[in-house]
């Protein structure tokens, strides 16, 4: 770390002269260990690198997310404890205004990530000066909201000359597993979210072979959009709920098999999703019963005009969904094994995201799990949406390899990428395969009563 001083001196004089004082506003370089017992304060030393400190404690990596609306620290050791974290949601303001408008949650990320940050780091009980590293996601996301979080990820590598560990969102997402339990590379994961599907097989830290992803809507995105136009968010329950958990909500009390949807891009022997087309036929239903039902003025999502058969259009929706889901990762499942990517006694399917909160959508895929020997992996629901966590995590992952840990004089070499692309592509591979997919009775799904000839998985 000395050698870097001298050449920044000036640098830093500068730099903290223009500075808004952002630490004083975080409060994190005033912390101090108020626990005697704590083991932190056994750390004081400085370490640059894992491999220097090897052994003489657990390193210390502080996270920050900004990466869409969720604005999230946390503290997380080398040895995998959460020291800290703190999480803001502007779920309920978007909600509010019918989506994310990127200048609000930018604004609502600036808002509150000064004391996001503090929280997570007095949870943790640890000053900046006990950190050894910061982690922030750099990519992809909304540019605005990545924005707030990178430049307070780097004032704050500046402020204490520490290292920053850029962090690809998605990745993280696919590895917060593996500090939950030992999940060796590589593995097969499934990322669903609001902005992602993706399904891929994890070979290391910053390796992924990409097997399919949405040529369109991210599942999240389809579930956020079709619960808008059920109005979900006028009605009780789902007015301080996601999109997706609201339709889950309702579903429970309906019949998955009332409401027709097709099955995607059935010709294409692929492991590519779209649930556009899906989203539209939702939309389809809700119009036609709107309309059978006399709700005249259909177009107002504010309205408070319901159909009764919502909780039918939110099983059949969800229900669709799954099955296009388990299609295509039993298709992935087939072209893994034939390519020998997933050792026999290493087949664990990894299941994160927002949408792996649905446990319908884990019950689905827990039954292709079984059909093909894997072990079903997937955080808890905290875990799975966005957080402070996964970063810090994947931040840990990186510095104990010394993968992409930029020192704090190299902070320019970094920047924001709102798209940004995720492992090898083997897509067009998998494509000219033309794998057929056998058989997978989905009829565990339903309840007794349910006819199961809708769920069968056919190739
Ligand atoms: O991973 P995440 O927190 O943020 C993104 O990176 O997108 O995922 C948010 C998405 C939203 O689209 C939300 O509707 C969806 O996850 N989601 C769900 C459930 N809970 C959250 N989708 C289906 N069922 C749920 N229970
Ligand atoms: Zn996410």
């Amino acid at each position: 770390m000395h050698k870097y001083r001298l050449a920044t001196t000036k640098l830093l004089n500068t730099f903290h002269s223009s500075l808004p004082v952002i630490f004083e506003e975080t409060g994190v370089s005033r912390i101090n260990a108020k626990n005697s017992n704590s083991p932190i304060l056994s750390r004081r030393r400085h370490y640059s690198s894992f491999s220097e400190l090897e052994g003489k404690r657990p390193g210390i990596i502080l996270g920050i997310e900004t990466s869409c609306d969720d604005t999230g620290a946390a503290v997380v050791t080398t040895d995998r404890r959460v020291l800290g974290e703190s999480l803001h949601s502007q779920l309920q303001i978007h909600l509010n205004h019918g989506g994310i408008i990127p200048p609000i949650a930018r604004h609502l990320h600036e808002q509150n990530i000064g004391r996001i940050i503090r929280e997570a780091t007095d949870k943790a009980n640890v000053s900046l000066e006990d950190i050894d590293a910061i982690a922030t996601t750099v990519k992809p996301g909304l540019a605005l909201s990545l924005l707030v979080g990178v430049k307070w990820g780097k004032d704050m590598c500046l402020k204490g000359e520490k290292p920053f560990i850029p962090i690809h969102h998605m990745e993280a997402h696919a590895l917060t597993a593996r500090m939950l339990e030992n999940i060796n590379f590589p593995y097969l994961v499934l990322l669903i979210s609001g902005g992602h599907c993706l399904l891929a097989v994890a070979k290391g830290i910053n390796d992924f072979l990409l097997l399919g992803r949405s040529i369109d809507d991210a599942p999240g995105e389809a579930f956020d959009k079709t619960a808008r136009r059920l109005k979900l968010h006028n009605m009780d329950a789902g007015s301080s709920l996601s999109g997706g958990a609201a339709i889950e909500h309702y579903a429970k009390q309906g019949n998955p098999e009332a409401f027709q949807f097709p099955t995607p891009m059935y010709k294409y022997r692929d492991c590519n999703w779209s649930f556009a087309g899906l989203k539209f036929i939702a939309l389809r239903h809700i119009l036609r019963e709107e309309r059978k039902h006399g709700i005249t003025r259909f177009y107002e999502v504010e309205g408070s005009d319901l159909v009764p058969s919502l909780p039918d259009i939110c099983a059949s929706f969800q229900h669709a969904v799954v099955m296009h889901l388990c299609k295509k990762i039993q298709r992935g499942m087939i072209y893994a094994e034939m390519k020998n990517l997933i050792p026999e006694n290493n087949r664990i399917l990894v299941v994160s995201g927002g949408v792996a909160c649905n446990d319908y959508v884990k019950r689905g895929i827990s039954i292709v799990c079984e059909e093909y020997g894997y072990k079903l992996v997937c955080p808890p629901k905290n875990l799975c949406t966005d957080n402070g966590v996964m970063i810090a995590w994947n931040g840990v992952e990186k510095w104990r390899e010394n993968i992409d840990v930029v020192p704090h004089t190299e902070l320019d070499t970094v920047d924001i990428e709102a798209k940004s692309p995720f492992g090898t592509d083997l897509q067009d591979e998998i494509r000219n395969l033309n794998i057929k997919c056998k058989r997978i009775k989905m009829s565990q799904l339903f309840d007794s009563s349910s006819n199961p000839s809708q769920s069968d998985i056919i190739a």
